[in-house]
């Protein structure tokens, strides 16, 4: 089942009495598609909670609309809305086993819906199934792992067979293990049910693995809805292309001049039809390439060993992060790292440039040639063999002087 808001508003009085309302979701328009899980993504504060209330009930819009299909559920009680949540907090009761934990949603149903136990008890159990907890039924919460506890809950919020699944960060209680195992158990059960599912999350990693669409939002405001990979490749605006991603984007203070890409003084790429003007200049870590006559000239801070990858932590007067430099090259082709300067071309396609006011994005045509396949010999590289190399570094630009 789709599920469409229609200029959808929230506010709230503001908490400190003073001060102007806080519109903590503003005119969200957009449809999500029938089986698809979706994720809200942004800061803390940003509205996420609050969008998820309004789809489940728990909140009335101060205007807009909220459709499941075409059925209009703006003004209909959470009870009737046939959603199904998971919270942080597990929230089980304590005192039931995991099976009357799982049945409970099923008690109130009422008139001809009404289910003896034994229905329910088969309910429960096929909800337990799914999430691969039907040898634990007969335990009490105190007695399971929180990834348990939190199985119980997606156990819970399945069994009633919701129209919709609505998450609410719930591996934040997780460790880093169970996060990660029980985010695709998550996906897995929404692949198997195929129910259509919000899951909010403030980790731009945890989105972007489960999610088929991502929603990110900053201070009530949608900034970009794209499909996980686009938004990363393709962001919208700085703060977009700030929160996806780690290690993070590197931001600088830019400009255009001349045709060129500016880092500080370093013209680092050649483009076409954009005037002269102040930008930020971003560039993921994985977009530096090291070269002797590298373009971008920093100072070389340190070097972390990843095994596959090195990290390369250096400095630049124009950089605006609050540490150092990150860039991530493969270990395979480390040059030199012992001198005091590090220098870098820059992949076109991991260049994004930002207007300094407005931070949108400034897009680009680069007069960037293919690299030839075997590198000139004054380039001192040896990477003539690495077809990976060839196509990963096509595009770089002017390696020739
Ligand atoms: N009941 C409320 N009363 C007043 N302000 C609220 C209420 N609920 C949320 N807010 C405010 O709305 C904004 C969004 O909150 P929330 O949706 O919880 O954000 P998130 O889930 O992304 O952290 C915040 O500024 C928060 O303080
Ligand atoms: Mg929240």
């Amino acid at each position: 089942m789709k599920i469409v808001l229609k200029n959808l508003t929230k506010k709230f009085p503001n908490r400190s009495k003073k001060g102007d309302d806080v519109i903590a979701v503003n005119d969200f328009d957009f449809e999500i598609p029938d089986g698809k899980l979706i994720g809200l993504l942004g800061p803390s504060g940003c509205g996420k909670s609050t969008c998820l209330n309004l789809i489940s009930g728990l909140e009335t819009p101060t205007s807009g609309k909220i459709f499941f299909d075409d059925e209009d559920v703006t003004d209909l009680p959470p009870e009737k809305r046939g959603v199904g949540l998971v919270f942080q907090n597990y929230a089980l009761y304590p005192h039931l086993t995991v099976r009357k934990n799982i049945m409970f949603p099923l008690e109130n149903f009422k008139g001809d819906k009404k289910l003896d136990k034994k229905q329910m008890e088969e309910k429960a159990l096929e909800a337990a199934k799914l999430v691969q907890i039907e040898a634990l039924l007969d335990r009490k919460p105190s007695e399971l792992s929180g990834g348990q506890q939190q199985r119980v809950a997606i156990a819970r919020a399945l069994v009633k067979m919701p129209r919709v699944l609505l998450l609410d960060e719930p591996l934040s209680n997780l460790d880093a293990r169970l996060r990660l195992q029980t985010r695709e158990e998550i996906r897995r059960i929404q692949r198997e049910t195929g129910i259509t599912t919000v899951f909010v999350t403030h980790d731009q990693e945890e989105a972007m693995s489960i999610s088929d669409m991502i929603v990110v939002m900053k201070d009530g405001v949608i900034q970009q809805i794209d499909k996980p990979q686009a938004m990363y490749d393709d962001p919208k605006n700085l703060f977009t292309a700030k929160f996806l991603g780690t290690p993070a984007i590197n931001v600088f203070s830019g400009s255009i001049m001349h045709g060129q890409v500016c880092v500080g003084e370093d013209p680092i790429m050649p483009i076409k039809h954009v005037e002269n003007r102040k930008v930020y200049a971003a560039i993921r870590p994985e977009g530096f390439v090291p070269r002797e006559r590298g373009k971008l000239k920093c100072e070389l801070v340190g070097v972390e060993v990843m095994g596959r990858d090195t990290s390369i932590i250096s400095r630049h007067s124009a950089f605006l992060g609050e540490s150092n430099i990150r860039s991530i090259v493969s270990s395979d082709r480390l040059p030199d790292l012992t001198g005091k300067e590090v220098r870098f071309n820059v992949k076109p396609n991991k260049l994004f440039i930002f207007d300094c006011e407005t931070e949108e994005r400034i897009y680009f045509d680069t007069d960037t040639f293919r690299l030839p396949k075997e590198p000139p010999e004054e380039d001192g590289t040896d990477d003539e063999e690495d077809t990976e190399t060839d196509i990963e570094e096509e595009g770089v630009t002017n390696e020739e002087e």
